[in-house]
């Protein structure tokens, strides 16, 4: 690359070009300083004391001192790579974004990861994965920050917190749950039964992917979506994998674990290094925008449910193809920075709980974990639209704005920068009621059935993926010490079927409990048995 002339937010640099990293013949320090010698440190004789005088020696120890950044509280490990987004131009009766439309080629950057372990865990441990898209779009940046199972374990951001230091090693022994006590994540599961739907998914084969390539992904949330008439739709986003939908078994996910923990890793990187690169259909799920917000009883702002495709189909919108791998681990895997609230005009959130939590979470946490208030200007955050914000200064500002009055309206700069109309500015929210309502602390009633769909998903399943799910349950419970606890889980377990509550609980040599609620009288889908097939356009 050569020198800039541009800032990383588009503004003027003024008179001095931004220096580039590795360029020129000769080692140097950070100041330019061509060094003759990067092996001894500046000593009062051969073998006498070092001296503090050695700036060479202090800078690069420094230096080294301050590479690591902490590792993000959740999804900490990840494998990503870039790629290109095309739009079928199918989406345009329900969204007016620009990049949708029909042949419009975006750049996307998508990272894959597992929750719960940290930086150097390993990859094919049953747990939920993220995968996360950033659409560099001609009208700013889009980010999907979704995972690839399509419900969450909570309904409320507000329990985030408490579900992560249920799922995180053991404060005592920093002992990864995979390898210790599992108490405490089934203690919160079975006390908060608005889990019961995602833990059966990890507890599927769903929890143990064969490849990030095989997977599906899911933006969780119902999302509104605004056309070019300014009529609006609500909708779910999914991910379809060309390659299909593919698992481990659990004996080969524990075995790959041992002999190769960057399997996920080095799977990604080799396919798109032998040019076998991977694609996903994003497809939607529309559903009319009315003042409920429901689709045939089903509540749309509950996070923990899904609509099941029989009932609305997922309609493909467009082709995203992953094409190249990152060139440097750190600079774009680990400091790349998504965030749910990055959208662009026509799509727009709604009032789930969960997302409300996400908005600000995302953000609060990168200023800590990328020093401050200006990571968008780390290049893999870098916007591919023009830049022209009003934010000035802060730690790590690269950029060099000129002018002397950031805000607006004024008179001393030209008054600018302008804003967009209505018709094409993003963030234009959708005049939805919210003001008659009381302040509560309380979930509606529609967020109280916890094991409809739980038991739908479960009658879903063939016989051995039912056969997986008991042994998962049965391995994953065992593992606890307090029998309290286990006796709870299995409580759980009757209230979606009698059949896995048995098995479960005669592997753990426990009675099996009668169910505390009526089952759910729900036919299976079978679009959520899908493993190993392929998406239908193929
Ligand atoms: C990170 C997905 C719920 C807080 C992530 C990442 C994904 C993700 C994919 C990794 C991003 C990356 O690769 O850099 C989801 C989904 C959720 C969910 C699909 C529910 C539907 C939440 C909630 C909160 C939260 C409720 C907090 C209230 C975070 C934080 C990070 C994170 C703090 C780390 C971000 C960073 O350090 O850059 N999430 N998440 N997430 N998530 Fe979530």
């Amino acid at each position: 690359a050569g020198p800039e002339t541009v800032s990383p937010t588009g503004q003027a640099t003024g008179a001095a070009p931004a220096r580039v990293a590795q360029s020129g013949a000769y080692l140097t320090t950070a100041q330019g300083a061509r060094l003759h010698d990067t092996d001894h440190s500046l000593k009062a004789g051969a073998r006498g004391p070092v001296l503090l005088q050695d700036h060479h020696l202090r800078e690069k120890i420094t230096h080294f001192d301050h590479e690591r950044i902490p590792e993000r509280v959740v999804h900490a490990r990840g494998a990503a790579a870039h790629g290109v987004f095309r739009g079928y131009g199918t989406a345009a009766e329900v969204c007016k974004a620009a990049f949708l439309a029909k042949d419009v080629e975006t750049p996307v950057f998508v990272r894959f990861s597992t929750v719960l372990g940290s930086r150097g865990s390993s990859d094919t441990v049953r747990d939920t994965r993220g995968f996360a898209t950033k659409f560099y779009t001609d009208e700013g940046t889009f980010d999907l920050v979704g995972n690839n199972i399509p419900v969450f374990f909570i309904q409320d951001a507000v329990k985030f917190p408490d579900i992560i230091h249920a799922g995180k090693p053991h404060p005592d022994r920093e002992i990864p749950q995979a390898q210790s006590a599992h108490d405490t994540f089934w203690d919160f599961v079975s006390l908060h039964t608005e889990a019961t739907h995602h833990t059966l998914w990890n507890m599927s084969d769903r929890g143990i992917p064969r490849s990030y390539r095989m997977m599906e992904g899911f933006g969780v949330h119902t999302f509104r979506l605004v056309n070019g008439a300014g009529e609006t739709s609500l909708v779910k986003f999914h991910w379809k994998p060309k390659l299909g939908v593919h698992s481990l078994v659990w004996e080969e996910a524990q075995l790959i674990n041992g002999m190769d923990p960057d399997f996920h890793r080095r799977d990604l990187c080799d396919a798109i290094e032998a040019g076998a690169f991977p694609q996903w259909e994003l497809g939607i799920q529309v559903f009319p925008d009315t003042p409920d917000q429901t689709f045939e009883g089903i509540d749309l702002l509950d996070p923990t449910k899904i609509v099941p495709e029989e009932r609305a189909p997922v309609q493909p919108i467009g082709l995203m193809t992953l094409n190249a791998n990152v060139t440097n681990f750190f600079a774009e895997t680990e400091q790349v920075a998504f965030h749910p609230g990055h959208l662009v005009p026509g799509i727009d959130v709604t009032d789930d709980p969960l997302l409300a939590g996400r908005l600000f979470s995302y953000l609060d946490t990168q200023i800590s974990r990328l020093g401050g208030p200006n990571f968008a200007q780390i290049p893999v955050n870098r916007p591919q639209a023009p830049v022209n914000d009003m934010f000035r200064d802060g730690m790590h500002q690269t950029a060099v704005h000129t002018g002397v009055a950031p805000y607006r309206p004024n008179s001393l700069d030209g008054g600018c920068p302008f804003t967009a109309g209505a018709d094409t500015g993003a963030y234009v929210e959708t005049p939805v009621r919210v003001s008659e309502a009381r302040k509560v602390r309380e979930a509606p009633a529609s967020f109280e059935d916890h094991f409809t769909q739980p038991r739908l998903f479960w009658l879903s399943m063939t016989p051995t993926e039912r056969e997986h799910i008991i042994a998962a349950y049965t391995f994953e419970l065992g593992k606890c010490y307090e029998q309290a606890v286990k006796e709870r889980a299995l409580g759980v377990l009757a209230n979606i079927d009698p059949v896995l509550c048995e098995q479960v609980a005669a592997g753990l040599g426990l009675p099996a409990p009668e169910p505390t609620v009526p089952l759910a009288d729900v036919e299976a889908s079978p679009a959520l048995s899908q493993l190993g097939a392929a998406w239908p356009t193929d």
